[in-house]
């Protein structure tokens, strides 16, 4: 065949319904909180392109590092070999985590870091020679798009058509802390729980919905009393999202296996870290071979990816970080204040970082909330990345993000709200 006959190759992108496709803008470059197109306009990023992008695109500090790491060593297999960047990065992360965790095991996003918890949670039971495999979730979670990852999630839409598929999970409301107190209690009497997985005090793809600490540390509590593996899903909420390094540091009891990814390169590069406490370890400590944990991807640890994350915690240990965390929180608390007068929106909310609500219309809150593509639409028009779910709206900006371009994207948010 020549090159004549060969179709144009199409890109098939993520969450982007092919029909009726419009001609995307072509990111060229980016700097800081921006991104600029090939025709030059500037879109202010104040999502972190899904969540990554911490300290801002096309950081100097962190792409001088990986360019260094890159003449020195790319890639190298993880199993059987270690390197530098890796050991480097376990010592610094475990001195940020609670107490307990000094296990990290590497694989390459959020999805996997999730993947990784669930099987390490199901083989423990199985090392242990008592097996069970029931998981309790919350409803509307979101953990990832594999397989186990879809099975913890929200039955909906977005997975249906594998739904026969999933393994048996068990789903409790969040947002309605007694009843949901009630039946995690009676689940965890069957002792047939294996694991609790959760996303700790903020859903994020599920709609941003915010839930008490006050349940969570019970729901910590009685898993503790039954021996049931608490898995804290913190790919989202990890790295300062929350106003602190996790948002389990937000509560009295912590998890026994935390699930790592999205900020934890910076943004820069791929990578998942699933860490867990000595417990769970020992469960596969063992001269039995049949005891080893099989799970490795190809870029396991890869080096590149382990030095923007260490770049990344050289940023996060400056001294003035904090204030950025903070500017950002008490800027989002005043337009909170503001957002709150507005007869066209509910349940406006903020956590750390985080600022969220919801637009009031007549159809449902769903993802598929026809709002939903005209506020995109209307955001992107007037130079901001926003990306509501449904509609709900939500800011969740780069930390570097400068007082200006937020107090920009609360009046574009006013503007595009007077304008519905
Ligand atoms: C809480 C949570 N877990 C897991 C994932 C999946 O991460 P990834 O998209 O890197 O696979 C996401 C992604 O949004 C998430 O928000």
């Amino acid at each position: 065949m020549n090159n004549a006959q060969k179709d144009k190759a199409f890109i098939w992108h993520p969450f982007t319904q092919t029909e009726g496709l419009k001609i995307l803008p072509v990111i060229k470059h980016g700097k800081g909180a921006l991104l600029y197109d090939e025709n030059g306009k500037e879109y202010i990023d104040a999502i972190s392109s899904w969540w990554v992008n911490i300290h801002g695109h096309a950081n100097p500090y962190i792409a001088k590092k990986i360019a260094l790491q890159a003449k020195k060593l790319e890639q190298v297999i993880f199993a059987g070999f270690t390197h530098q960047p890796a050991i480097e990065l376990a010592e610094r992360l475990v001195q940020k985590l609670p107490e307990g965790f000094s296990k990290i095991f590497f694989s390459d996003n959020g999805s996997t870091s999730v993947e990784v918890g669930i099987k390490m949670a199901i083989q423990y039971w199985h090392n242990l020679e008592k097996p069970k495999t029931k998981i309790i979730a919350l409803t509307n979670a979101y953990h990832g798009d594999t397989f186990g990852a879809m099975a913890v999630g929200e039955r909906g839409l977005f997975n249906r058509p594998f739904e026969s598929l999933f393994f048996d999970v068990e789903f409790i409301d969040p947002t309605k802390p007694d009843e949901a107190k009630l039946k995690f209690e009676a689940l965890a009497a069957t002792n047939q729980i294996a694991a609790f997985i959760y996303e700790p005090l903020i859903q994020g793809s599920g709609g941003m919905i915010f839930y008490e600490s006050q349940l969570l540390n019970e729901l910590i509590s009685i898993s503790n009393c039954h021996s049931i593996i608490c898995i804290a899903d913190e790919v989202m909420t990890g790295f300062y999202r929350t106003g602190k390094f996790l948002a389990s540091n937000h509560l009295q009891l912590s998890p026994d296996i935390v699930c790592l990814s999205k900020g934890l390169t910076g943004g820069f590069l791929p990578m998942g870290i699933t860490t867990c406490k000595g417990f769970i370890f020992d469960a596969f400590t063992s001269t039995d071979k049949f005891k080893t944990f099989f799970h490795g991807h190809s870029y396991t640890a890869n080096p590149l990816s382990c030095s923007a994350a260490l770049a990344s915690l050289d940023i996060i240990e400056k001294p003035n970080f904090d204030m950025l965390i903070k500017g950002i929180e008490q800027q989002h608390l005043k337009f909170l204040y503001l957002l709150k007068k507005l007869p066209q929106i509910e349940n406006p909310r903020v956590l750390g970082t985080i600022l969220a609500f919801e637009v009031k219309n007549e159809q449902n809150s769903s993802y598929f909330n026809n709002i939903r593509d005209l506020l995109y639409n209307k955001f992107i028009e007037n130079g901001i990345l926003l990306r509501p779910l449904g509609n709900t709206v939500y800011i969740m900006p780069p930390y570097i993000i400068t007082k200006k371009q937020l107090k920009k994207v609360y009046n574009i948010i006013l503007e595009v709200l007077s304008s519905l």
